[in-house]
């Protein structure tokens, strides 16, 4: 199978598990517990149909929206993901690369393995910081510092990942940073000789963004669950957020909110938006689906806070029905991640590159010519 062949999610995914040795696949592919959470989230768009209205007359379809006071040319954005050149060699500029041509957003990760700094200096995609909450505070204002230095214009700060979500798939391959692996990962590594020469012969794994202050990565083994359960606090609390959504003094959102309720307490310390996100699946397995959540979240901030959304987006029509409940941009990250690892750069490009004409096709099939057009109306729940 090659890159021209990938049509759609699935299409990539076969590509990639294909190329990669499996320990690697199964991190990205997999979830907490028994993964009803992942499997759900993308299923529950099922439950949802659209209904198109005819001869509308529309010419040009507008996809641009903005975020946070960032204005994007699709609705569509690279989620925040971890450890991009485990993937492939080019991790993380690969996406900025491919989030620049579709002038969209790319959250880069506490656990990237590009710089914030690099990705702001060489593309100009409009950059999401993700963050998460320390029990070092000297780390936490360290890495804010960091970032207003470098002028990313959005923090994100992650809600759902306090300790570690139980992920099986890791614990059988024993995926860790560095690699750790029982017996059958090494076998899988032995069967992907490429993989492998790429990574050795190209820049050196890092973690810029935390490696002046912890030794994650080069001389200690830890995985990633163990990262969130031994170096975040689990005790952070609305007022330690507060503190920080002060301390930015910027557009500061959320990632990780479920609920009505601490939707509105995040609007009330201040934050200027939320992602509705239950990462994937890949932390509290038995959560409800993010589309389930995403009506009573708008319906309590939407007129006063920007309202994302991810989890479960495997199609253009995903992205509608998320649209049409209210979230103003949806993110995706295995999404662009398997075309990463197939194909680099040329792979997230072509993901995003039918995303975008998955979008406009619908929106135009919908007879809907502006983001704004699509509402709760041209929805039937079954
Ligand atoms: C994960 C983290 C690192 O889900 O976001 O693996």
């Amino acid at each position: 199978m090659r890159l021209r062949q990938c049509h759609n999610f699935q299409d990539f995914r076969r590509l990639a598990k294909h190329r990669l040795p499996s320990p690697i696949f199964d991190y990205i592919d997999g979830a907490a517990d028994d993964e009803v959470t992942y499997r759900n989230n993308t299923s529950a768009f099922e439950r949802c149909d659209l209904i198109p209205s005819v001869l509308s007359g529309a010419d040009k379809i507008d996809l641009s929206t903005t975020v946070m006071g960032q204005k994007l040319d699709m609705p569509f954005y690279c989620s925040p993901t971890a450890l991009q050149r485990l993937f492939h060699h080019q991790g993380e500029l690969a996406v900025a690369a491919a989030a620049e041509k579709y002038g969209t957003l790319f959250g880069v990760s506490s656990l990237g393995t590009a710089s914030l700094e690099e990705i702001s200096e060489n593309y100009s995609c409009p950059q999401m910081y993700q963050f998460y909450f320390h029990k070092d505070r000297g780390l936490n204002k360290a890495m804010l510092d960091r970032a207003k230095d470098a002028n990313i214009p959005i923090m994100a700060l992650t809600v759902d990942s306090i300790t570690g979500g139980n992920r099986e798939r890791d614990l059988r391959t024993g995926f860790s940073i560095p690699l750790r692996l029982t017996l059958k990962g090494m076998l899988s590594f032995a069967v992907h000789p490429l993989w492998g020469i790429n990574f050795v012969t190209h820049e050196k794994f890092r973690l810029p963004q935390l490696e002046s202050h912890i030794g994650l990565g080069r001389n200690a083994t830890t995985t990633v669950s163990d990262y969130f359960t031994h170096m975040l606090d689990p005790t952070m609390d609305w007022e330690d957020v507060e503190q920080l959504v002060k301390i930015w003094d910027g557009h500061f959102c959320l990632k990780g909110i479920m609920s009505a309720d601490d939707a509105r307490k995040a609007a009330d310390i201040g934050c200027t938006g939320i992602i509705v996100s239950n990462h994937g699946g890949r932390q509290l397995d038995g959560s409800s689906s993010t589309f389930n959540q995403l009506s009573e979240v708008v319906d309590a901030v939407g007129d006063k806070i920007d309202v994302l959304f991810d989890s479960g987006i495997q199609r253009g029509s995903h992205v509608l029905k998320a649209l049409s409940l209210g979230a103003k941009a949806v993110g995706g990250g295995r999404y662009y991640l398997f075309p990463l690892a197939a194909a680099g750069q040329a792979g997230v490009e072509r993901a995003l590159r039918l995303m975008r004409e998955e979008i406009e096709r619908d929106m135009r099939l919908m007879g809907c010519q502006n983001i704004s057009d699509l509402s709760e109306e041209n929805l039937r729940f079954r």
